[in-house]
This record gives C-alpha cells, sequence and structure tokens, in this order.
C-alpha cells in the first residue's frame, strides 16, 4: 500500500485545497493529512486564521479524500510523521518548491502544481472588512505600534491625531498615512477605531469622546487612574456596543497566556505567592518624571505586575501597602507594592531609578514557577520541585515588540461583534487595575501633604 502524506491550515477550506487533496490522494493508496493548531500557525507567523481546528478538520474529513487526519503542532513533525507512519510520498503545493527537500532521504517529495488566484488569504480579506485605524498621540510607543500592527491582517492606520500639529505631520509623514491632523472632527471622521498612545492623563477622555462618536478603542495602559473611570468608561463601551481594550501586551501574548495555563491546572498546586518586577532606567527629563503627567514608577510599570497578579489570584484583594522612594518632585523612584489575599499574597516591585531582576515567581504549595526576565515579553518558563527531576521548561516564541498580539485580539474582537468573550484581559480585570493605581496616586498625595 502507497501511503502519502500532505500538511496545511485548510483555513476557509477553498477549490485549492480541494483540488490539492484530490490529487494528493490519486498519488497512493492512503493519505493521511496534517491540520495545524492554532498555536502552531501561530509560532509560524499566521495569526489570523479564520477556522478553529476542530472545523478545519471537519471540512478535511468531508471532501472524503482524507484516510487519516492528524494534528501537526510542532516544529519537526513532518520528519518524525514520515517515519512513524511509513510514509512513500509526501506532496504539499508548488508555493512550497524546495522548502521539503529535507524529506528526501526518508520519502519521495512531490510538489504539486498549486490552484492559481485562490488562497485562504484572499477569502480572509474578502469576508473582511479593513478596519480603519487612527492612532491618538504620536509618541515613543506609538512609534513601536505602527510597524508591529502591519504584521496584522484587516487593519490599516489611516489617521494620526495630535492637538500639536507640528508632531503629528512628523508622525503622519514619517508613516505615510493619508490623514495627520490636530483636528478632532476630521479625524474621527476618517476611522473605525482608535489606539490611544496619549499621555495617561488624557486617556480618560478621549476613550469617552472616541465611544461616543461610535468608534472601537484600544488604549495603552494604564487606561485610566481610577477605578470609577474604568467603570465608566467600560459601561459606555457596552452600551455602544464597541470594544474597550486595555493594551497591556504581555495579556495577549501565547508565552504568557500558556504560563496562566500551567500554573492553574496545578501544576504546582496551590498559589501561596507572586512576585512580579518590572525596572526601567529612565532619564528623569522624560515624561515618565513629570508629577503633573502622573510620572512615576508605579503609574508607568504596575500594569505589568498587577496583570500577572490579578490573573493568578483574582481581583478581590483584601489589603494593599505601599512603599517608595521619591525624587524631590515626590516621583516614586521605587515603589514595592504589597497585596495581600484571603489566602495567598503578592508583592511587585517597580523601578525608573531603580534596577532589580525583572523576574516572575510563583510559588505553591508543590513547587513554583520562574519566568526570566523580561518576564512580560514571556518567552520560556520553568516550574521547579523539591524534587528536581520533575523540573520542566516550557518555550513559547514572542514575536518583536509584542504589539501585534493585541491589535490581533482588538481585530478579532472586533469582526466577532459582541460574540467573543474578551477573557484575556476582562473589563473587571482592567477596573480593578485601575482601582489599584488609584489607590497608590491617593497614598502618594496623602504622604506629600
Ligand atoms: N494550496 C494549493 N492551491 C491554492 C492554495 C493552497 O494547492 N490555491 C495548497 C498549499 O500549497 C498547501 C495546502 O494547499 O499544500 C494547504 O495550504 P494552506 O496554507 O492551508 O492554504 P493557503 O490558501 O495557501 O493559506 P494562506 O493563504 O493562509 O497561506
Amino acid at each position: 500500500m502507497k501511503k502519502v502524506i500532505t500538511y496545511g491550515t485548510f483555513d476557509l477550506l477553498h477549490n485549492g485545497h480541494y483540488n490539492l487533496l484530490q490529487r494528493a490522494k490519486a498519488l497512493g493508496d492512503y493519505l493521511i493529512v496534517g491540520v495545524t493548531t492554532e498555536q502552531f500557525d501561530e509560532y509560524r507567523g499566521k495569526v489570523n486564521i479564520n477556522d478553529s481546528l476542530m472545523a478545519r478538520i471537519e471540512n478535511i474529513r468531508q471532501t472524503g479524500f482524507a484516510d487519516e487526519i492528524i494534528v501537526e503542532d510542532h516544529m519537526g513533525q513532518k520528519v518524525e510523521d514520515v517515519q512513524k507512519y511509513g510514509i512513500d510520498i509526501f506532496t504539499c503545493g508548488s508555493d512550497w518548491v524546495g522548502e521539503f527537500d529535507f524529506l528526501k532521504p526518508l520519502c519521495e517529495v512531490i510538489y504539486l502544481e498549486r490552484t492559481k488566484d485562490v488562497s485562504s488569504t484572499i477569502l480572509r480579506e474578502k469576508n473582511r472588512k479593513i478596519i480603519k485605524l487612527g492612532i491618538i498621540g504620536s509618541g515613543r510607543i506609538a512609534k513601536r505600534f505602527v510597524p508591529e500592527s502591519k504584521s496584522v491582517a484587516g487593519i490599516n492606520i489611516e489617521a494620526v491625531y495630535n492637538p500639536n500639529f507640528e508632531s503629528a505631520r512628523e508622525f503622519g509623514e514619517r508613516f505615510e498615512l493619508d490623514t495627520y491632523t490636530d483636528d478632532w472632527d476630521l479625524f474621527i471622521k476618517k476611522i473605525d477605531a482608535v489606539y490611544i498612545a496619549s499621555p495617561h492623563n488624557t486617556h480618560y477622555e478621549y476613550i469617552k469622546s472616541a465611544l461616543n462618536a461610535g468608534k472601537h478603542v484600544l488604549c495603552e495602559k494604564p487606561m485610566v487612574l481610577k477605578k470609577s473611570h474604568a467603570e465608566e468608561v467600560f459601561a459606555l463601551a457596552k452600551k455602544q456596543r464597541l470594544v474597550l481594550m486595555e493594551a497591556i501586551k504581555t495579556a495577549y501574548a501565547p508565552g504568557f497566556l500558556k504560563l496562566l495555563s500551567i500554573a492553574k491546572i496545578g501544576s504546582i498546586g496551590k498559589i501561596y505567592d507572586v512576585e512580579a518586577c518590572f525596572t526601567k532606567l529612565t532619564n528623569s527629563n522624560t515624561r515618565e518624571f513629570k508629577p503633573e503627567e502622573n510620572g512615576g514608577s508605579f503609574t508607568e510599570l504596575a500594569s505589568y505586575p498587577l496583570l500577572a497578579i490579578i490573573k493568578l489570584l483574582g481581583k478581590d484583594y483584601e489589603d494593599l501597602r505601599f512603599d517608595s522612594f521619591t525624587d524631590k518632585n515626590g516621583i516614586d523612584i521605587y515603589t514595592k507594592a504589597h497585596l495581600k489575599y484571603k489566602d495567598s499574597i503578592a508583592t511587585i516591585k517597580v523601578g525608573l531609578g531603580v534596577k532589580s531582576e525583572g523576574q516572575l515567581i510563583i510559588s505553591g504549595s508543590h513547587g513554583y514557577i520562574i519566568v526570566e526576565a523580561p518576564w512580560w515579553k514571556t518567552e520560556s518558563f520553568e516550574t521547579r520541585y523539591e524534587d528536581r527531576s520533575k523540573n520542566d521548561k516550557f518555550f513559547i516564541k514572542f514575536r518583536g515588540e509584542g504589539l501585534q498580539y493585541e491589535v490581533n485580539e482588538f481585530v478579532s474582537m472586533i469582526n466577532a461583534g459582541n460574540e467573543k468573550n474578551q477573557f484575556k484581559l476582562t473589563a473587571g480585570e482592567s477596573i480593578t487595575i485601575a482601582g489599584v493605581i488609584e489607590s497608590f496616586l491617593d497614598n502618594r498625595t496623602a504622604s506629600r501633604d
């Protein structure tokens, strides 16, 4: 019996796939089709797959060509499968010519002519209206955002707004945007959604204006500085049936999501303690050191540690305490915060003027998880135990600056209407983060009085 194998994502199953599977089957007696998981596609840089793995498998089954369907979830699997299943022929479309020649010592490799003018990418683009995005603010983070968002399909940056026209112009020209303006009404008319990357103090008003104008909002962290403001803007987004997301990139990154799953399945037992540190030595003449812009280590950096803590221990902390070192303007150059829960505790260390190791350590009754610096760009982590032979290491690619993950989530939330659950960072979690930041700012004011 001649065994043939082929692989693909097979998203939005189309004619090209059908033709390929038909010819692949005709090459032998038994056809195995490997279908990729979402995680493997994400790892390969395909971040916008439409159909779920189960739906893609079902579509393949319905073609009637596959004698067996398997799941492809890691690099190197093709070499393993060819040997494991005793494959005679490996085949795929001609867009891959040469790419799989490394299998030639193991089996015959045949590249079949690709069907012209059809692909999942073309279908995805056709199905989806391109979201026109406007950026509010044109500082450092906005500059990093533009190139990263280009790798996400279904969204295009159309305009930038800055009340300072010169800044808008410089940014608009640099990134070749159609519109750069200091005219809010003109800006808002051009777009479907906004990314807010202006100073913290301005977020609240911009979010409300954008939502009231019917635009979806992705807002840089810290989204707002008061719990009541966070509650208000999420309620407004709900009323307007619009997406509102806080841009804490770690929340949307595959490595961090994997870490949460591993922690939550009880691999280290009951979680008693979370320690998260993020320091970034910064020049003292930057915005981060300006009291009038609510600068300081905690407002600038604590969103990341708070994300990890709230994701792992929940929203219902019972007590909160801060210890800071401040500069002459009252800006905290280093803050240590302690959160006490009913049966667990957490510590945050953040510093703009003090350097420390940017680790995340989650301690449990059976072992602990350590995520090496920079943990907020989670790429690998380790579960460690008393019995070291049980230790395990996990690796997950973190692409670029990681902003593409939040953009991709934003696009898929918008496209899903109100169907999709915003579980990666919920409104309640963002509201809790705002509440902690508010407590910190209240505390800082009180200690200054
Ligand atoms: N294929 C083909 N003809 C097409 C499209 C795909 O023969 N018009 C083949 C590919 O060469 C591959 C298999 O179908 O062997 C699965 O490809 P997949 O990557 O899932 O499909 P694409 O449409 O190429 O997807 P995308 O646009 O996301 O890259």
